[in-house]
C-alpha cells in the first residue's frame, strides 16, 4: 500500500492522528507524510490539520479499484486495476507493468497526471476530475494489423458516451468529439518485432468533470468536457466500467467489423480534411478507410492518397444526411 492510502486508512480508523504518529507508524519521514497529505488534498480529500493532528472531513469521487470493480462486467479488461492519485503518465506506468509481464487487461488509472503524453509528441494536460487511464493489451497479431485496434478504442468510448446521452463522433484516427470539440484523445503505443506484437498500451484521456478553464487557453476553444456538455457531472466510475465492457466486445471483433463501426460513428468521412503527415500534408475529400484503418483522401485533381498516420483537421462542415 502506498503512503497516501495508508494515511487514509489511519484517518478513517482513528479520527484525529498527529503527523508524528503517522510517520512513526508508516516508518516514513514527516516530510513524506506532509507530501502525501498534500497529494490527497489536491485530488479532493478535505483533511483539516491543527497542532494536534489531521482529520479527514470529506472524501471525493475517486476511481478506486474497489469502486470500479463492483461495476465491471468484463472477463479481461480492467480486471486488474492499479490506481494512483498522481503519476507522470499512466501510459508509461502501463508499459512498465507490461514489460514486467502483467496480464492482458491490466488498467492503470490516475486522478491527475503530471506529464501526460498526447499523440505526435505533444503533452496532455490532465487535471483532477478527468479520466486518465491506460489499458495493457496482448493481441496475437502482427504490428501492421495494430492500427485497427486503435480504432476500437475510439468506438468503445463513442458508444459508451451515446449510452449516457452524449452524441459523440470520431475524427480520424481517434479523437472523440462532441459538437466538433475534442472530449477524448487516445494514445496507442506498441512494443513488438516485425512479425509479432509484444504488447500494446492504449491510453484514454477523457475530459470528464473539470472546468474547461483548467485547460490551457490555446486548446480551450477546441476542447470540451462531459460536464459542460451534459450540464452535470458524469459518474466516472460507471463510465470507466462501461468503456471497458464496450472495448472488450469490439476488441474481439474482426477488423472489417471494427472499421464498419468506426465509420458509423465517424464525422470525418465525407468531409474536406487536411492531414499533416511526416512528409507534408494531404488535402481533399476524406473518402473512406481502407482495410487497415488508413484514411483514403481524394484531392481536387481526383488523385487518391492513403494516409497511415497524421494529424487530421476537418475543413468543411458535416456532410448532409
Ligand atoms: C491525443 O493526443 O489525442 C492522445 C491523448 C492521450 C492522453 C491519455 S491520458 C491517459 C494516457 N496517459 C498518457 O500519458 N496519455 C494517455
Amino acid at each position: 500500500m502506498n503512503t497516501a492510502d495508508a494515511i487514509l486508512d489511519m484517518l478513517r480508523d482513528k479520527g484525529k492522528v498527529s503527523g508524528e504518529a503517522i510517520a512513526n507508524r508508516l516508518k516514513v519521514s514527516r516530510t513524506a507524510v506532509w507530501k502525501a497529505i498534500n497529494t490527497l488534498r489536491e485530488v479532493g480529500y478535505v483533511i483539516e490539520g491543527d497542532a494536534k493532528g489531521y482529520v479527514l472531513t470529506r472524501t471525493p469521487d475517486l476511481l478506486l479499484p474497489q469502486e470500479v470493480n463492483g461495476l465491471l462486467a468484463t472477463k479481461t479488461m480492467g480486471r486488474r486495476i492499479e490506481h494512483h492519485y498522481t503519476i507522470g503518465s499512466t501510459n508509461e506506468r502501463a508499459r512498465q507493468l507490461a514489460e514486467e509481464g502483467c496480464p492482458e487487461g491490466t488498467l492503470v488509472i490516475s486522478e491527475v497526471q503530471e506529464t501526460g503524453k498526447g499523440r505526435i509528441g505533444r503533452s496532455w494536460v490532465s487535471p483532477k476530475g478527468g479520466i486518465w487511464m491506460s489499458l495493457v493489451l496482448k493481441p496475437d497479431i502482427r504490428p501492421r494489423d495494430a492500427p485497427v485496434l486503435t480504432l476500437a478504442g475510439g468506438v468503445a468510448v463513442t458508444e459508451a458516451l451515446s449510452r449516457i446521452g452524449v452524441q459523440a463522433t470520431l475524427k480520424w484516427p481517434n479523437d472523440v468529439l462532441v459538437n466538433e470539440r475534442k472530449v477524448c484523445g487516445i494514445l496507442t503505443e506498441m512494443s513488438g518485432e516485425m512479425e509479432r506484437v509484444h504488447y500494446i498500451v492504449m491510453g484514454f484521456g477523457l475530459n470528464a468533470n473539470f472546468p474547461l478553464e483548467d485547460l490551457p487557453s490555446e486548446i480551450r476553444s477546441r476542447s470540451t468536457t462531459l460536464r459542460k456538455e451534459m450540464g452535470e457531472a458524469v459518474e466516472r466510475k460507471r463510465l470507466v466500467a462501461d468503456i471497458m465492457k464496450g472495448f472488450e466486445a469490439v476488441y474481439g471483433e474482426a477488423p472489417s467489423s471494427i472499421i464498419e463501426r468506426w465509420k458509423r460513428a465517424s464525422s470525418t468521412i465525407g468531409r474536406t480534411v487536411q492531414v499533416v503527415t511526416k512528409k507534408g500534408f494531404v488535402k481533399g475529400l476524406a473518402k473512406d478507410l481502407d482495410g487497415t484503418g488508413a484514411l483514403i483522401v481524394r484531392d481536387d485533381a481526383g488523385q487518391e492518397t492513403t494516409v497511415y498516420s497524421g494529424d487530421c483537421q476537418h475543413l468543411s462542415g458535416l456532410p448532409e444526411g
